[in-house]
């Protein structure tokens, strides 16, 4: 049977996303219900284990006090970071090149020198990897699902995404007037990594024209012939939704950079659509990135509820005895999933999926 728990650990890696501190809240609560003492950890583990750089502490109490009023507050009150996995961490070698260095037995060295029985660690396909790594060093570990792009494929939904898709449809709604009044193409560039999911639900639900994603490569040609029609048809106006991850057929992603130690940024394919729907359809465009604002602000009820019922399933998942799994929803229940399973592969849009088809239905082109 596994020791007691006494104490444990919470941690938010990779991008913010609306929800986090609503999982905090939770976690902290339901764990000191139960006796046990909540710590949480600064940017990832960061804290952890690079304690020079915390001169205030890189691991903190959590209280019902620390905890107190954040459900609602974008962000983390711990911090996140994207950057220096702690499995290829980068690291400077002899000759100078930086190259990637597995820190992780450090951590394991940390967590006990902090006395942390076990972790509940939050965030997206990228910190549920290192999570899982450390699952299979021997920390008891459970992962809680978040990110705006909805891409994990064991859970029905990741936290964050409803608070971004809404967002961007309200960003979408608010472009139509503009569109209108000066006649133009709106291209609306959102987040979403390589998967479609906040281009296509807030690309129908904003009655966009046309909506780009990674998984149906388009043709610019058709995107035209699309905005021509409508023009033809008496529409003065068009609106585009273009994921950041949406390629031409035989084309790449448009990426910014690619750093060492972290996953590539992606950027520029709104731009890009812009400048070529201008050229082929003589009409004036204008492209709007929404970027990292569909990553703030308070979130939804439905991102709340699913955070601070991840937050207490986590905690109740350790209580049972549960490690290297991830709380995931499957309503009307919360259910736990192997973390293995968790990350082995991308929720992407299934062709197939109801959204596309309606999609499809209404007339709305995905350039293909
Ligand atoms: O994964 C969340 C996300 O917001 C992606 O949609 C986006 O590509 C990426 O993070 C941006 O990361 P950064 O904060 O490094 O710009």
């Amino acid at each position: 049977m596994a020791a007691k728990i006494k104490r444990i650990a919470i941690n938010t890696g990779g991008g913010d996303a609306p929800g986090l501190n609503a999982v905090i809240r939770a976690a902290t609560i339901a764990a000191i219900n139960r006796g046990w003492e909540m710590v949480g950890i600064r940017d990832g583990y960061n804290g952890l284990f690079l304690p020079k750089e915390y001169p205030e502490g890189g691991v903190v109490p959590l209280t019902r006090k620390s905890v107190r009023g954040i459900t609602h507050l974008g962000g983390t009150i711990l911090g996140t970071t994207n950057k220096g996995n702690p499995l290829r961490y980068p690291t400077k070698a002899k000759d100078g090149t930086m190259v990637e260095k597995d820190r992780s037995d450090e951590i394991m060295k940390a967590f006990k020198k902090q006395k942390i029985d076990a972790l509940i660690a939050v965030g997206g396909d990228g910190s549920l990897s290192i999570a899982k790594a450390f699952a299979d060093k021997g920390m008891r570990v459970v992962g809680v699902p978040k990110t705006i792009d909805n891409d994990l494929s064991q859970t029905v939904i990741t936290f964050g995404f409803d608070t971004a898709v809404s967002f961007a449809t309200a960003c979408i709604d608010r472009l139509h007037s503009t569109a209108e009044s000066h006649q133009r193409i709106m291209v609306v560039e959102v987040m979403g990594r390589y998967a479609g999911w906040i281009a296509l639900e807030s690309g129908v639900s904003g009655t966009a024209d046309v909506i780009l994603i990674p998984e149906i490569p388009y043709d610019i040609q058709k995107v035209a012939d699309k905005i021509n029609d409508r023009t033809k048809n008496g529409a003065k106006f068009s609106i585009v939704v273009v994921a950041e991850g949406a390629k031409p057929v035989g084309g790449s992603t448009s990426v910014i950079e690619k750093e060492i130690g972290r996953a590539e940024r992606l950027g520029g394919a709104g731009e890009f659509v812009t400048k070529e729907l201008q050229r082929i359809t003589g009409k004036e465009a204008r492209c709007v990135v929404l970027g990292h604002l569909l990553r703030g602000g308070t979130p939804t009820t439905f991102d709340r509820l699913i955070s601070l019922r991840f937050g207490a399933a986590a905690v109740r998942a350790l209580d049972e005895g549960k490690s290297g799994i991830m709380v995931a929803l499957d309503p009307p229940t919360v259910r736990y999933v192997p973390l293995e399973e968790a990350t082995k592969r991308m929720k992407n849009v299934p062709m197939t999926s109801d959204i596309v088809l309606t999609a499809r239905d209404l007339g709305i082109s995905f350039g293909d």
